[in-house]
């Protein structure tokens, strides 16, 4: 029974990753303006308004970009900033964004 339903979730799960948008990272790279002032490139250490704690974005995953940019989107992660500007963003933008900063090493 666990196997069967374990093929049957794999099955339900591969049309979304068909259709996720492949990310161009020279595409993501020219879309970071909005995004240095805060996560920096490199580094992400910000001392504007005032210092306060970025999460490190250079070199994570892709999929754990998107995720987190998609949460932001949907509401069902909240920060203000960060669900202004996920708001602003295409599937792609994000698929773009996050082949970028999935590239840098720190
Ligand atoms: C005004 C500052 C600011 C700007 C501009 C900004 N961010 Fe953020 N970002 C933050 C802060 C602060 C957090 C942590 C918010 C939280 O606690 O959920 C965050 C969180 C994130 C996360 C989740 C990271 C994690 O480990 O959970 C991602 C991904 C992200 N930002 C991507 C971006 C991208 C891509 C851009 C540009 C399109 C951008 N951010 C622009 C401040 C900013």
């Amino acid at each position: 029974m666990k196997k069967i339903l374990g093929v049957m979730v794999l099955f339900l799960a591969l049309p979304a990753f068909a259709q996720a948008p492949v990310g161009n990272a020279q595409a993501g790279k020219a879309k970071t303006s909005m995004c240095e002032g805060c996560h920096g490139v490199p580094g992400y250490r910000t001392a504007y308004p005032h210092v306060y704690r970025v999460p490190k974005i250079d070199g994570q995953q892709p999929v754990y970009i998107v995720n987190a940019l998609q949460a932001y989107k949907s509401g069902a992660r909240s920060h203000p900033t960060m669900q202004a500007i996920a708001q602003g963003q295409s599937d792609q933008d994000m698929a773009d964004l996050a082949a970028f900063y999935s590239t840098l090493n720190q």
